[in-house]
């Protein structure tokens, strides 16, 4: 902590070739990705993959991902790849998916917390593929959050969760997704799916040969909102959760639901059909999102979090999605950042 944390541009090439050297030279450089901002460190030096566990607070048995340029280079960090996971690659690198590789032997214990795999991921925002080429190692990186709270999508938030931690911050505009990656497994005959994201179920039935691997999707929430079975170390921490309490609703418009709440301020994200443009508006007491579908819906749910956690909201009520699209994913989120709180 207490770092001096540089501020760079990610349309800047001198910036770039500074958070490479940075990178490079054992540093943690906070970078953006398609999906959600990432805090990275070299992959091969374990005293930086320590450093990403104190930066964050992150649970020392949660493994990291690994980001690599190219589909090419998957080969630095993991021992080899099977044809599942080739086709894998062909069809959604560079893209929202992390795919569970068996573990190559550079990798230091500190980065997989003593698994025999590894995630691999080659992102397609452009600042993290220039970035990767720039440094020239793969680089581990979770999302750039402080543990448990809501992933960073845009500059501000990286910097507001990571000033003081990270040496760099690199401003990368907004995220596409919004939602972390697809982690999917593939063990013999399956496809599992750890965590559900961008890529969809049927987007990975579709890549992988007819007669190929069943896909199962292991994530599933309970009640009170924890996975039932975590199939991924980090699905059985708290997570994505604002400072206000956060309930799931019933329906697609819980604007309204204020009146249910006297006296407290209340924030709330609507899915009635329009869009507020990323907007936090008044209406009927509350603080409201607007958002046209769930792509929107995604995109927007962990900046609404910050913003009407800046504004002082006690509570979230989060209008329910449908699961088509990214919607499993967000529906994964919401269940999560509401512990299966409902109303
Ligand atoms: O979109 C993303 O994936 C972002 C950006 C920065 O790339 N990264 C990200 O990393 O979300 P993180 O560490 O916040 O989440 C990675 C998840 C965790 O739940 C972790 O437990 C799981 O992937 N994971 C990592 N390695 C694994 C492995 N070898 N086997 C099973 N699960 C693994
Ligand atoms: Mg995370």
């Amino acid at each position: 902590m207490g770092k001096r944390t540089e501020r760079l541009d990610g349309r800047d090439e001198g910036h770039i070739a500074r958070a490479a050297a940075i990178l490079r030279s054992g540093g943690l450089v906070v970078f953006p990705t398609e999906t959600v901002y990432g805090l990275g460190a070299n992959a091969l030096d374990a005293e930086a993959a320590r450093s990403i566990f104190a930066a964050k607070g992150r649970p020392q048995d949660n493994p990291l991902i690994a980001h690599v340029a190219r589909a090419a280079l998957a080969r630095t960090v993991a021992r080899e790849v099977p044809p599942a996971a080739k086709l894998l690659f062909e069809a959604f690198a560079p893209g929202p998916l992390t795919i569970v590789l068996p573990r190559g032997p550079k990798l230091p214990d500190e980065v997989t917390a003593g698994l025999d795999t590894v995630g691999v991921r080659v992102p397609a925002h452009p600042v993290a593929r220039a970035l990767l080429e720039a440094a020239g190692i793969p680089v581990v990186a979770p999302s750039a959050n402080v543990s448990g709270r809501p992933s960073p999508t845009n500059f501000a938030m990286a910097l507001e969760a990571m000033d003081g931690r990270a040496d760099a911050v690199i401003d990368g505009g907004e995220c596409e997704h919004g939602l972390e990656s697809t982690v999917v497994a593939l063990v013999p005959g399956e496809a599992r799916i750890l965590r559900p994201g961008a890529v969809t179920a049927e987007m990975l039935r579709r890549a992988l040969d007819s007669g190929g691997p069943s896909i199962s999707a292991l994530d599933v929430v309970d009640a009170s909102g924890h996975s039932e079975k975590p199939a991924s170390p980090g699905m059985k921490y708290a997570h994505y959760k604002p400072s206000a309490e956060v309930y799931l609703a019933g329906r697609a418009d819980p604007t309204g639901v204020a009146a249910l709440f006297p006296g407290k301020r209340v924030g709330a994200i609507s899915m009635r059909g329009e869009s507020s443009g990323g907007e936090i508006v008044a209406e009927g007491g509350a603080l409201v999102l607007l958002v046209a579908d769930e792509a929107e819906y995604a995109r927007r749910l962990y900046r609404a979090f910050s913003l009407m956690d800046a504004r002082g909201a006690e509570l979230i009520v989060c209008g329910m999605p449908s699961r088509a699209g990214i919607g499993e994913a967000l529906l994964n989120r919401l269940e999560k950042a509401s512990a299966g709180k409902r109303i």
